[in-house]
Parts: structure tokens; C-alpha cells; sequence
């Protein structure tokens, strides 16, 4: 590749002079207007046929860039150039092509790297930012050693071209790669406008449920009054009747109280109200407070804890309520008595906390749905209380607002292992989720 470069750069004389072909036209060559720097960045117009598909050569050889453009136009693609790293750079951001050919080794300008390997660079920033991110990258090169092909795909490169290229073999890798980028651009499409078409539906959710609440708290308020005899004498039958309801409308208020505060995660605008958690002690204060639960559901628990579990941040009323969440699941999601196991570990990266159940387990296709809102394990035993779906959404939420994580381990039959692994000092949205 070096080999090919000519110091003195005399290559303009064939194609700008003479322009003759496509790359007569071309500012490229003469290295010069290509650079926005130079304050020429306007010249940089994209050439070849009319509409074809947008491609980025960079290459600090004239003859480099003019064999290739003829060989592109030919293949019915338009074409810009750059000669230095920060000019391809620049022609990426600007004019979002639709593929780049890099040449490795070129001035790498201002990009403070070695002038070898500036087309690795290059590629490593166009992978980096969002904008540029989905454009293919293949590297013209001389690239036949193992330590550089590793570079190039470490810097994210999708393919090569090993220096001298075979034409047939440019266009079918440009073909197919563009064709790749053609069919992750309408994914990305179909994706934007599905989170657009959630984000109305979770608004008008929000409105309707928020509307409902006011005149159900007057039912119930209403009922509560029948209840208490406050409009005359009620028979055994009529309170019975009238107690139902009231129970239902409670159901749906809490159900409607459940929606409102899930959302108020989503848009994290529920604040955490952080203390330090010794963790054998919370499972501790968890488990006594469920005592009669368990009692009445024949429920068996214990505490497991490796006793070097740190003290760590979190929101107590939120973690208990998780936790409460997955006790409640295990106690009516199994037709049976179950025993339950909380434990608890210290983790390189925070502490582990596993609620076990021995009950009906989870199909491997739900154990990630269950953790969105309204998805539940599709069976004939239906839960003995009202299930909305909402719990381990709920409980995902709470988790990853601490930058931890949620997962389910299950195995059909033999029961569930929920695992939360949260930080010792929470993160929030500006850090990422810690993974396990
Ligand atoms: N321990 C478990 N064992 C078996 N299935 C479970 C267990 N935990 C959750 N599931 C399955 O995951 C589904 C989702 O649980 P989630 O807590 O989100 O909702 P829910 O319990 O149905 O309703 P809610 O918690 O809102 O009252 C449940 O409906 C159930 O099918
Ligand atoms: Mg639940």
C-alpha cells in the first residue's frame, strides 16, 4: 500500500488535467478541495450517476481514487472523495454516504494517530457516532497480515479489499454490503416509528387512567357509605353484593394506581430516597413481614446469605416492594405450596440478590416477556388473585432506576430463580446498566 504512494503526487496531471472521465471532475485528486479546513468543503459534490447510491472514497492517491471511480460510476454509483482522515471524516458527517472505501494509510491530519493506520481511525469515529454509525466501512488495502485484518475489524470495519482489487469483486462486495445497509435502514425505520406509535399509546393509556381515577374513588367512596348503612338497613344478600363490588372497584384502583406509578418510572420521575441497606437484614425484614402470608399459604422461606454481602445505596421502600413482588408471584403463580429461598452475595460489582421458588417454572420463551408490562406465561391454572401483568415490569423498572439488573433463570416443573444484581452505589440514567 505504501508502495503505491507517490511521494511528489504528481497523479492530478491524468485526471484532473486531462478530465477525462469521471474523475475529471472529481476535486479529490489534487488533494486540496476536498478539505473543509481549506475552506473548499462546498466542492465537495458528490459525482457519477444521477441517483445511485452515495459512496466515500478516501485515498491520498490520486490514481487510487480515479481507478475506483471509474469502476463505481461504471457500476452506477456516485462518488465523493477525500485524500487525509479528517477530510473523509468530514465527507462522512456531512454528506451521510451510503458506503466508505478507506485506504488504511493515509495523512491522518488532526485525528492524532499514526499516518499508517488513519483509516482504522477514521472507521473507529464513523462507528462511533450515532449518525454515521449503520454506513458500511471496507478498507482498500494491502492488509494481508493477520495483526492488520484483526485491526480493521477491531476498529469495526464490515469487509476488505486487498490492493490490487478485482472489479467483479468490488461490486459484489459493495452490492451486498449496501444491500445489507438498505435493510438495517428500514429496520431502524420500522423501529422508530413503532416507538413513536408506543409512545402515543402509553401517553393516552396515561391520560385515560389517570381520568378513571377520580370517579372511582367516588364509587368506592359511595359504596363504602351503602356499606356502612349510611343510606338505611342493607340485607345479608344486598351487602354481600355491594361488598363484591366494592372489592372490584378496589382492584381496579390499585391496578390504576400500579399503571400510573409504572409510568412515572418510565419517565423517571419518581425519586429515589437512598439509605444504606445491610442486605441479610432487609431480606430478614422482608420475610417477617410476609410471615403470615406464608402461613396462610402453607409457604415455607429461608434466608441464604454468605454473610460478606455489602451494605449498599437503594431506595428500601421500592426494593422491599420488588421484593414483595416476587414473593407475591411465587405464592400465586404455583398451584401448590411452594419453598422459597432468598439469598443474597457479594458480587465484583455490587451484590446479588436471588429469590428461588420450587413452583411450575417459566416456558423459556416468556422469561424475557414477563418483564415487560401486561405479558404474562399464557396457562390453563389461572393465578388465584387478580394479576395484571404489571408486577415484574415494575420490578425491572425499579431495578435498572439503581442501574441494576432483573433476570429470571427458570426450568419448566422445577421452579424459578428471579436474580437482582444491583450496584453498592446506585446509577443512574447518565451511567449504564451493569450487566451480570
Ligand atoms: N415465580 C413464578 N413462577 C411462575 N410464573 C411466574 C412467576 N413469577 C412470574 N410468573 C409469570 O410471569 C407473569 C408476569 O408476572 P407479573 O408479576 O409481572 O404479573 P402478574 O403477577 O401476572 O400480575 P401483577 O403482579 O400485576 O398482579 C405472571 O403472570 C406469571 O405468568
Ligand atoms: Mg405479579
Amino acid at each position: 500500500m505504501d508502495g503505491e504512494r507517490r511521494p511528489d503526487r504528481p497523479a492530478v496531471a491524468g485526471a484532473g488535467a486531462a478530465g477525462a472521465g469521471p474523475i475529471g471532475s472529481v476535486a479529490a485528486p489534487t488533494g486540496t478541495t476536498t478539505r473543509p479546513a481549506d475552506g473548499a468543503s462546498g466542492s465537495m459534490t458528490p459525482t457519477g450517476p444521477r441517483d445511485g447510491p452515495l459512496i466515500l472514497v478516501a485515498d491520498d492517491v490520486p490514481a487510487n481514487v480515479e481507478l475506483l471511480f471509474d469502476q463505481l460510476h461504471a457500476l452506477g454509483y456516485r462518488t465523493i472523495a477525500a485524500d487525509d482522515g479528517v477530510s473523509a471524516l468530514a465527507a462522512a458527517s456531512r454528506h451521510l454516504p451510503d458506503l466508505c472505501i478507506l485506504d488504511v494509510s493515509m495523512p491522518s491530519g488532526d485525528l492524532g494517530c499514526d499516518d499508517r493506520s488513519t483509516g482504522f481511525e477514521v472507521c473507529r469515529r464513523i462507528k462511533r457516532d450515532p449518525r454515521t454509525a449503520r454506513i458500511p466501512v471496507v478498507f482498500v488495502t494491502a492488509l494481508n497480515d493477520a495483526t492488520d485484518r484483526v485491526k480493521a475489524i477491531e476498529a469495526g470495519g464490515d469487509d476488505f479489499l486487498t490492493k490490487p482489487h478485482n472489479r467483479l469483486v468490488l461490486g459484489a462486495r459493495v452490492r451486498s454490503l449496501l444491500k445489507l445497509k438498505t435493510a438495517t435502514d428500514a429496520l431502524e425505520e420500522s423501529v422508530r416509528k413503532l416507538r413513536e406509535l408506543e409512545k402515543v399509546r402509553d401517553d393516552l393509556l396515561k391520560m385515560i387512567v389517570h381520568d378513571l381515577k377520580t370517579p372511582l374513588t367516588s364509587v368506592l367512596a359511595t359504596l363504602e357509605l351503602l356499606l356502612d348503612g349510611d343510606f338505611g338497613a342493607l340485607s345479608s344478600t344486598q351487602h354481600q353484593v355491594v361488598a363484591d363490588a366494592e372489592a372490584k372497584a378496589e382492584d381496579l384502583l390499585r391496578l390504576i394506581e400500579d399503571l400510573l406509578e409504572i409510568a412515572k418510572l418510565e419517565e423517571t420521575a419518581l425519586p429515589l430516597v437512598l439509605i444504606p441497606i445491610a442486605p441479610i437484614a432487609l431480606l430478614t425484614e422482608v420475610v417477617h413481614e410476609w410471615a403470615v402470608r406464608f402461613q396462610q399459604a402453607a409457604a415455607t422461606a429461608t434466608i441464604d446469605g454468605a454473610g460478606d454481602a455489602p451494605i449498599f445505596q437503594a431506595d428500601k421502600s421500592l426494593l422491599k416492594r420488588v421484593f414483595g413482588n416476587l414473593i407475591q408471584n411465587a405464592l400465586t403463580h404455583s398451584p401448590n405450596a411452594v419453598t422459597l429461598r432468598l439469598a443474597v452475595r457479594r458480587e465484583p460489582v455490587g451484590v446479588l440478590f436471588t429469590v428461588a421458588d420450587n413452583g411450575p417454572g417459566i416456558p423459556s420463551e416468556y422469561q424475557e416477556l414477563i418483564f415487560r408490562k401486561f405479558e404474562q406465561v399464557r396457562t390453563l391454572n389461572a393465578p388465584r388473585v387478580r394479576s395484571s401483568g404489571l408486577g415484574l415490569a415494575f420490578c425491572r423498572l425499579v431495578v435498572e432506576r439503581h442501574g441494576g439488573r432483573i433476570w429470571v433463570k427458570s426450568t419448566e416443573g422445577e421452579g424459578s430463580a428471579f436474580h437482582i444484581l444491583l450496584p453498592t452505589q446506585p446509577r443512574t440514567a447518565e451511567y449504564p446498566a451493569i450487566s451480570p
